[in-house]
């Protein structure tokens, strides 16, 4: 059970639902009533696949021991009251397409699904995963006119899990070991933290040299395409799913974890009205508190480039919602 002010109905089980039955999207929803965290709502535009999926899913209770609802639709109405929304909705990457070529189509379909869901969970806290993140992220705030803590991006959980990979697989140490931290941009400009990332307690600066480094560092920024270019079609589901799954548990389990959060910034860091991953609390009321690290200035002029390009972004786009601006 939920007991949080925010949510004024004490509820006996959460739901969560996810915008998008695309392969993120029902992965996730996989994830979230597998790991008996809450019932999901899997809505899509498609009339038959959200469906589908959610009956699949159920057939499926019995054996992955859980008794959650999973429920399939086209209509909003049947989001309601949802404690957390999870905008997947959008096109993946295509090789050789970067994130940013998707702006467009997917800017579209992100405002008018959180449009549309904030009408029927207005107390909800909302992720997006739709890339390119931060820009997504930011029309979504301000198309919704939601507070900062309640509404951010999926991304510095996904990049920072590739880096420990990475370094897992370099040092051939368990990944559990490995705590890894990547902030900015879900892009080529991200910021892997090598100082801040550790092998249980252990800076990996002290375990491996700096030209390894690096390298795994390249690999982290371009993870996401690394996947797309061997796919051939469509992206990576399995650890986008997993790390916005673990940021829903956070918040539904008021864990307060500490995460890389596509947060929005009011002079931390130095940056302003942008959205960017940076390390937050998440926990039940959304985004507790964000942590100010002590950063090297090149570090934190690796941020601020980072800033100024998604800047650029949402400038380019915003004339296209002049409606919702604030
Ligand atoms: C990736 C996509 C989901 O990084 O942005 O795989």
């Amino acid at each position: 059970m939920i007991y949080s002010p925010s949510f004024p109905v004490l509820c006996h089980s959460p739901r969560v639902t996810v915008i998008g039955a695309g392969r993120v999207g029902s992965t996730l929803a996989q994830r979230i009533a597998e790991k008996n965290l809450a019932d999901v709502v899997l809505l899509d535009i498609v009339e038959g696949i959200p469906q589908g999926l959610a009956l699949d899913l159920m057939e499926a209770r019995g054996m992955e021991l859980h008794n959650r609802k999973i429920i399939g639709t086209n209509n909003y109405a049947d989001t309601s009251g949802s404690h957390v929304v999870v905008i997947t909705a959008g096109f993946p990457r295509k090789p050789g397409m970067s994130r940013d070529d998707l702006l467009l189509m997917n800017a579209k379909i992100v405002v008018e699904s959180v449009t549309k869901a904030i009408a029927y969970s207005p107390n909800a806290i909302y992720i997006v995963v739709t890339n390119p993140l931060d820009v997504m992220t930011y029309l979504a705030w301000q198309a919704t006119g939601l507070p900062r803590d309640r509404i951010m991006g999926m991304a510095g959980v996904l990049d920072s899990a590739r880096f420990q990979t990475f370094i897992a697989m370099e040092l051939e140490v368990a990944p559990t070991d490995v705590n890894a931290i990547v902030l900015g941009s879900h892009g080529d400009l991200m910021v892997p933290l090598p100082r801040y990332s550790t092998v249980n307690g252990i800076p990996i600066t002290e375990l491996l040299d700096a030209a390894t480094i690096e390298r795994l560092v390249e690999r982290t920024r371009h993870g996401g395409a690394e996947i797309v270019g061997l796919m051939q079609s469509g992206s990576a589901f399995f650890a986008p799913a997993s790390s916005t799954c673990v940021m829903v548990e956070s918040i539904l389990l008021n864990q307060s974890r500490l995460l890389p959060v596509t947060a929005y910034l009011q002079g931390e860091y130095g940056l302003k009205d942008i959205f960017i991953g940076v390390p937050c609390h998440l926990a039940s009321d959304g985004i507790e508190r964000i942590l100010e690290l002590n950063l090297t200035d090149a570090e934190r002029s690796a941020l601020s480039t980072s800033a100024q390009v998604i800047r650029k972004i949402i400038d380019k786009t915003q004339e296209n919602f002049v409606g919702v601006s604030r």
